[in-house]
């Protein structure tokens, strides 16, 4: 068993996502809203931000692989693509942590193809010194330091994935 330091708590955890939801919903006012999560990270965030929307929101979700070679863009594979129609919608992508940016650099240019009416970004973390692609994030909840962190979705070789914190592995 490894030693999980708390990084941070549920309370800490459970406001900033009310604030997010409540700034989401302030931002897209009364249209329709499409949550595309990315498995299987993402899923614990997403459901707490869905819970948050005092309106309908439609869910679906995408299963990616990214392979990290020497190429800067590194390898994404598609293995479960979105169930329904996106075409006009306004989408946001749901992500646990963007490290070095590649899977929703992907991700983002993958749905685009699919002609939503627009497609942003919300993620529960994000380390920016790991960049390695550019990319604009719409929401963010903590920018946390380069640590290798679990709990609430994110896993240390698929473990970890309930617990109800961030935590770091030392
Ligand atoms: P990116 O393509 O480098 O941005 O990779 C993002 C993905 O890497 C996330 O969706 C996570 O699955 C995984 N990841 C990156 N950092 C961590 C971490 O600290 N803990 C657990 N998974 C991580
Ligand atoms: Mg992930």
């Amino acid at each position: 068993m490894n030693e999980i330091n708390v990084l941070i708590n549920k309370a800490k955890l459970e406001k900033r996502i009310e604030e997010l939801a409540k700034q989401i919903e302030k931002d897209y006012k009364d249209e329709e809203i499409v949550f595309v999560g990315i498995l299987k990270g993402s899923v614990i965030f997403m459901s707490e931000l869905a819970k948050n929307m005092k309106r309908s929101v439609e869910m679906d979700f995408m299963d990616v692989s990214s392979y990290h070679g020497t190429e800067s863009t590194g390898n994404v594979i598609i293995n479960k693509d979105i169930r329904n129609s996106i075409e006009g919608k306004n989408v946001i992508i749901v992500e646990d942590i963007i490290d070095t940016g590649r899977t929703l650099t992907y991700v983002l240019e993958h749905l685009k193809q699919k002609n939503p009416k627009s497609v942003k970004i919300v993620t529960m973390l994000s380390k920016p010194s790991r960049r390695v692609l550019e990319l604009n994030v719409d929401y963010i909840g903590f920018s946390i330091e380069d640590k290798f962190v679990v709990g609430y979705g994110l896993d240390y070789n698929e473990k970890y994935r309930n617990l109800p914190y961030i935590g770091y592995i030392e």
